[in-house]
C-alpha cells in the first residue's frame, strides 16, 4: 500500500471543536479512512455501508477480510435501519447500557455490506460513549465501521501515539483525544444465540449484564492450543467463532502469564527473572502495586498495572503498560494474572490471548 502523510489532529474529548470533526467527517463521506477515539480503544473507521470504504480498512490494518467489523452508530433508530430484525431483550440492553463498552450482534439488515460482517448474516452493532466519536457519526451522516486502530494482530491503541505508531503512513488522519477511559475493547454479545452469549469479555462486566440479563451466559472457551488462525475458519474463510482467535493481542516480545496463587505466581516469576538473568537476559515483569517490592533487586525491568483489587484501573492501563514494556528492549515479559471479578475478567481474557505460555503454578 502506497504511503500517504498522517496528520495527528487534537480534539477536545469532552467538547470536540466542529471544525476538527468535519474535517474527519469529509474524508469519511469522500470513502476515506480515518482514526477516532472511542471510550473503549482507538477505533479506525470508514463509512460502514461503502465496500470500497470498508475495503480501505483492512487494507490499512493488514487484516483478513474472514474477520467481521463493528458498526459504531450514534442513536438508536440506526440499529433499526441496520438490522433485519431486533432480538429479544434490546431495548433492556441499550436502555441500561447505551451509549457505553457493549456491542450487540443482530440478524443483519440489507443495508450492510457482506464485506463488514465477513459474510456473515449476523451484524455487530454498538453505540460508544465518547463525544468524539458521536459527533464524527453524526457528521458523517452513516454510521461508521471500525476495528481497533491496531496494525492485525498488535495491541488494541488507548492513545492516538499508540494509533500513530501502528498506522503511520497507512491513514490520513488520526483525532486526538488522549488517553481511553475504558482501556479494554466492548463487550462483544450475541443476541442470535439460543441462549444472549458473551463472545468477547469487555468495558461491559458479566455482573453488570446479568443486572439486565440473568441468563446470559460466557462463550466456551476454545483450547489455547486448538486455536490458531487456521483452525478457527470454515471453508467460506468467515471466522467459526468471530472474536475467539487466541495470540490477538500479541505484543511483539514473547509474555508468559503465571496463573495461581498470589504467592505462588510471585514466587514462580522471581525463579524465572533469577533463571533468565543469570542468562544475561533482559526480563520485563508486568504485576500488580503490591507485587513490586517482591521484584527490587531481581534485575527486572518492573511495571506496575496498579492495585490488583481495582480491575477497572488495570484495565484502563493494560495495553499502554504492554505497548512500554515491548518499547524498553526487554527481551521477554512474564506477567501475573489477575482475578476474574468486574473488568478483571477481560484483564485475564487480553492477557489469556497475548500470552505465548500460560504457566500454572498452583
Ligand atoms: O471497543 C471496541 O469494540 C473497539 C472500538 C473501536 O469500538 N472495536 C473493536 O473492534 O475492538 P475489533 O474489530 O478489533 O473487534 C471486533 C470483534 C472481533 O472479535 C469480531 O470477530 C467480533 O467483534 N465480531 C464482529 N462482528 C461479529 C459478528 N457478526 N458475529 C460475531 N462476532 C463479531
Ligand atoms: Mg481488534
Amino acid at each position: 500500500m502506497s504511503q500517504i502523510d498522517t496528520e495527528v489532529v487534537v480534539v477536545d474529548a469532552v467538547c470536540p471543536e466542529a471544525a476538527k470533526v468535519e474535517r474527519a467527517a469529509a474524508l469519511i463521506r469522500a470513502g476515506e479512512v480515518v482514526v477516532f477515539p472511542t471510550e473503549t480503544v482507538y477505533g479506525l473507521g470508514a463509512n460502514a455501508l461503502q465496500p470500497r470504504a470498508v475495503e480501505r480498512i483492512f487494507a490499512a490494518k493488514g487484516r483478513p477480510f474472514s474477520d467481521p467489523l463493528i458498526v459504531h452508530i450514534a442513536d438508536e433508530d440506526a440499529l433499526r435501519d441496520l438490522a433485519s430484525s431486533l432480538p429479544e431483550h434490546v431495548q433492556e440492553l441499550t436502555r441500561a447500557f447505551w451509549p457505553g463498552p457493549l456491542t450487540l450482534i443482530v440478524p443483519r439488515g440489507r443495508l450492510v455490506p457482506a464485506l463488514v460482517t465477513a459474510g456473515l448474516e449476523t451484524v455487530a452493532v454498538r453505540m460508544p460513549r465518547h463525544a468524539v466519536a458521536l459527533a464524527l457519526i453524526r457528521a458523517a451522516g452513516s454510521p461508521i465501521a471500525a476495528p481497533s486502530a491496531n496494525r492485525f494482530m498488535h495491541i488494541s491503541p488507548t492513545t492516538a501515539q499508540h494509533a500513530f505508531a501502528d498506522l503511520n503512513g497507512r491513514v490520513p488522519l488520526i483525532l486526538d483525544s488522549g488517553p481511553c477511559e475504558v482501556g479494554v475493547e466492548s463487550t462483544v454479545l450475541d443476541l442470535c444465540a439460543a441462549v444472549p452469549t458473551i463472545l468477547r469479555p469487555g468495558g461491559v462486566s458479566l455482573e453488570e449484564l446479568r443486572t439486565a440479563l440473568p441468563d446470559v451466559q460466557l462463550t466456551t472457551r476454545q483450547t489455547r492450543h486448538a486455536a490458531t488462525p487456521g483452525d478457527v475458519h470454515d471453508e467460506k474463510g468467515a471466522q467459526k467463532a468471530p472474536g475467539q482467535l487466541f495470540a490477538h493481542y500479541a505484543p511483539a516480545v514473547p509474555l508468559f502469564l503465571f496463573v495461581g496463587s498470589v504467592e505462588s505466581m510471585r514466587g514462580a516469576m522471581l525463579a524465572e527473572v533469577r533463571r533468565r538473568r543469570e542468562n544475561g537476559e533482559l526480563v520485563g515483569v508486568l504485576v500488580a502495586d503490591e507485587d513490586v517490592p517482591v521484584f527490587q533487586g531481581s534485575g527486572a525491568l518492573a511495571q506496575s498495572l496498579g492495585n490488583a483489587s481495582a480491575p477497572g484501573q488495570v484495565a484502563a492501563v493494560l495495553f499502554a503498560s504492554l505497548r512500554d514494556l515491548e518499547a524498553t528492549g526487554v527481551q521477554v515479559i512474564l506477567c501475573r494474572d489477575f482475578d476474574e471479578r468486574g473488568l478483571g475478567l477481560a484483564v485475564h481474557d487480553r492477557l489469556l490471548r497475548a500470552a505465548g505460555r500460560v504457566i500454572e503454578v498452583s
